[in-house]
């Protein structure tokens, strides 16, 4: 008989799915982390018509299906955002970094901004509601946020943009709300002013990153912590090459690029930190955030 994992999982289950979790994303299943299969796929059990883990990975080993497979997998993963979340970088771009790169970029008139790993929407959205406030300031010139994910379950209620109760409670300013949301039953949809601001596409951050151009602002937020240190250093360095030379990078409140790239300087503002390409030291853009 097989070893079972505290729960009624097997090891040599629990293994399959945590192998074939790193190969499709990169994310690393930690031992002890048994019961979040439970959790995240018991609710496909009734559509797959299997009744554990044990017959999901059986019917997952005999059948190759690949949108099966991949949904299985994306289940795994943590979506978990809100509006603003830390809020604190929002401030700092919206005080400091996002009006000094619109006056860096006053020649060309454009600016490009990407939200790698952007879940349901909420983070890449609230760029767009920071960027609309300035672009009043700004006539004649254009933005272009890019948001990418993995997942077609999130980019397609991102594309969506619609949110109850409870997710716009969560981070997001009353003002705001008023503004950029219009309430239709008990769901409050995106107004299409910010939803036509943001370019929703699937994108593997270990896959290809052809049709993402390089961008002045890369957020990166909450992802490389479900990573292994060295998959964290191959991410960290791809997207050193896709950020301006006097852009800014910025990483989730608990993860830093210490240890992980020496290609970056590391700024700090009021209660955020962000990240610039280190060839970009002697320009002026974002000094008044250089600490
Ligand atoms: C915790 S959410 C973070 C969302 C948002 N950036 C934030 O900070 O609120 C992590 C997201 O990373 C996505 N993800 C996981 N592995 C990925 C990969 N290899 N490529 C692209 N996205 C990935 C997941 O689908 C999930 O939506």
């Amino acid at each position: 008989m097989s070893a079972t994992l505290g729960s009624s999982i097997r090891r040599a289950d629990f293994d399959y799915i945590r192998e074939l979790l790193k190969e499709h994303s990169g994310v690393a299943l930690e031992d002890g982390k048994e019961y979040l299969l439970e959790v995240r796929l018991s609710p496909l059990y009734a559509e797959m018509k299997v009744e554990t883990i044990a017959e999901m990975v059986e019917l997952l080993r005999r059948d190759q299906n690949a949108a099966m497979r991949e949904r299985v997998l994306n289940s795994l993963l943590t979506n978990e955002t809100y509006f603003f979340r830390d809020i604190h970088p929002f401030e700092v771009l919206r005080t400091e970094v996002l009006p000094e790169l619109f006056a860096a970029r006053a020649a060309k008139g454009h600016l490009r901004i990407w939200s790698g790993a952007c879940s349901t929407g909420q983070e890449p959205y609230s760029i767009a509601m920071i960027v609309n406030d300035l672009l009043e300031k700004f006539p004649g010139f254009t933005v272009e946020i890019v948001a990418t994910d993995i997942a077609d379950e999130n980019l397609e209620r991102a594309r969506a943009g619609k949110y109850c109760q409870a997710e716009v409670n969560r981070g997001l300013p009353a003002p705001m709300l008023i503004r950029h949301f219009t309430k239709k039953a008990d769901i409050w949809e995106v107004n299409e002013s910010i939803r036509r601001m943001v370019a929703f596409r699937k994108l593997n951050l270990f896959g290809s990153w052809s049709g993402i151009d390089r961008a002045d602002l890369i957020l990166l937020r909450n992802v490389l912590i479900y990573f292994e240190q060295d998959a964290k250093k191959k991410i960290i360095a791809r997207m050193r090459r896709h950020v301006a030379e006097d852009g800014a990078f910025l990483l989730g409140a608990s993860e830093t690029v210490l240890g992980l790239s020496e290609e970056f300087h590391i700024v700090h503002s009021g209660k955020a930190s962000l990240y610039r390409p280190k060839a970009a030291e002697s320009m002026a853009v974002l000094g008044g955030v250089r600490r």
